[in-house]
């Protein structure tokens, strides 16, 4: 049987990953997947989870199943933390769910059953594995207008212009806080003309929550996604535990569905878990129970978001000093847009091939469409790279 298959393209990001892990030279920069590291390069466990993890191991007494829904408490937990009150709770719904992938991949599967074959219109450009996702799921992947390559900034009026050309039968993803791959964000305002929008056309927002906490806080960062969904009568969420709890691998995100009433929400619920059942059965429980733990006390959480804080400034000071790096030894602005982008990445607009010179000759390591992790800049060898940047484009 498997004759009939040929082989699939293998995902940039990940491959990107072993061909660093490869490079035995020590003076490698890898600023290519989407992972936190601090200053010694290294993406530890955070303080908070480690002690959530000693305390999950102490008092935990059985392993038995929890439901398709997952840990109830982290759903709740989550909901706080992403939705505070911007909307009816009575009329939203969660489910437990393997990553930011895993809860885009349920809340597809979704769409294709309310709407077989809908459109997800995402930004141009995303996250590479969104099409896939959305395709895999039966859905049609169209663009809107996002990032200007010009001022490295928003296109906000061709964006804007494009939503308010969407119906009822479409559905809008959009990145609630530090936009991958590009590092460009929606300011407050703009935020606000997008729910209007959405409002307008009933477009149906679905909102990726990757980084929240990445960009400029939990609140800050939260903004969008609440402004949104409390302007529209249904919206989709997806969160993600990887980044802001730095729980990768243990796969823990969450899908969120906001419906116009109760009735509709339990309805819609039970296709969310029907899919789940079918597919994965329940989510894994550790990165959940770990969350839990952190978000329903106090003193734990405040330690978490002291870590949280700490990377987050950490990123910013990092951006600023890149973009001050490349200013004094060019004498120019162009880099400029490094230190006002938020998140993780930024997308430096970068020929292929100079990508790929930067590789070749300077192990300097970024995703081929030019995009950089900057929590993966050197703090102390931030002059080397900035000359490496400089000599490569010239
Ligand atoms: C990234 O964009 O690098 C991360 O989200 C990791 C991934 O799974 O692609």
């Amino acid at each position: 049987m498997f004759e009939t298959l040929t082989k699939a393209p293998g995902d940039k990001i990940l491959a990107l990953m072993g061909e660093y892990a490869a490079d035995p030279r020590p003076t490698k920069i890898d600023l290519g997947v989407g992972v936190y590291k601090d200053e010694k390069g290294v993406t530890a466990v955070m303080t908070a989870v480690r002690k959530a993890e000693q305390r999950i191991l102490d008092s935990e007494k059985t392993k038995t199943y929890l439901g398709i829904a997952g840990n109830k408490g982290y759903g709740a937990a989550v909901l706080d933390l992403a939705l505070a009150d911007s909307v009816d709770r009575s009329r939203v719904r969660v489910a437990q769910a393997p990553g930011g992938t895993g809860s885009l991949w349920v809340l597809m599967q979704l769409i294709n059953r309310a709407r077989p074959g809908a459109t997800v219109w995402v930004s141009d450009p995303t996250w590479p594995n969104h099409n896939p996702i959305a395709e895999n799921s039966g859905l049609v992947v169209k663009t809107y207008p996002y990032f200007d390559t010009v001022t490295r900034g928003v296109k906000f009026d061709a964006m804007l212009a494009a939503l308010d050309g969407l119906t009822k039968d479409d559905v809008v993803l959009l990145h609630g806080c530090c936009h991958n791959p590009t590092g460009a964000n929606l300011s407050p305002d703009q935020w606000d003309k997008v729910a209007a929008s959405l409002a307008r056309t009933g477009a149906l927002p679905f909102i990726d929550l990757a980084y929240l906490g990445f960009g400029d806080g939990l609140l800050e960062d939260a903004y969008g996604t609440r402004r949104v969904i409390a302007s529209v009568p249904e919206a989709l969420v997806a969160f993600s535990g990887s980044k802001n709890f730095g729980l990768y691998r243990e796969r823990i995100g969450a899908a969120i569905l906001i419906a116009k009433d109760a009735a509709e929400a339990d309805v819609t619920q039970s296709q969310l878990l029907n899919i789940i059942r079918g597919s994965y059965s329940q989510p894994p429980d550790h990165g959940a129970e770990i969350i839990r733990t952190i978000l329903e006390d106090p003193a734990l959480r405040a330690e978490w978001e002291a870590e949280l804080n700490a990377m987050r400034n950490r990123m910013i000071r990092l951006r600023e000093k890149l973009s001050e790096a490349i200013r004094s030894k060019s004498n120019s602005e162009d880099f400029d847009f490094i230190a006002s982008h938020r998140g993780m990445f930024s997308l430096l607009g970068l020929e292929n091939s100079v990508v790929e010179h930067l590789k070749a000759e300077n192990g300097v390591y970024m995703i081929g469409d030019s995009r950089i992790n900057v929590a993966g800049i050197p703090e102390d060898r931030i002059g080397d790279l900035a000359d490496a940047l400089l000599a490569a484009i010239k």
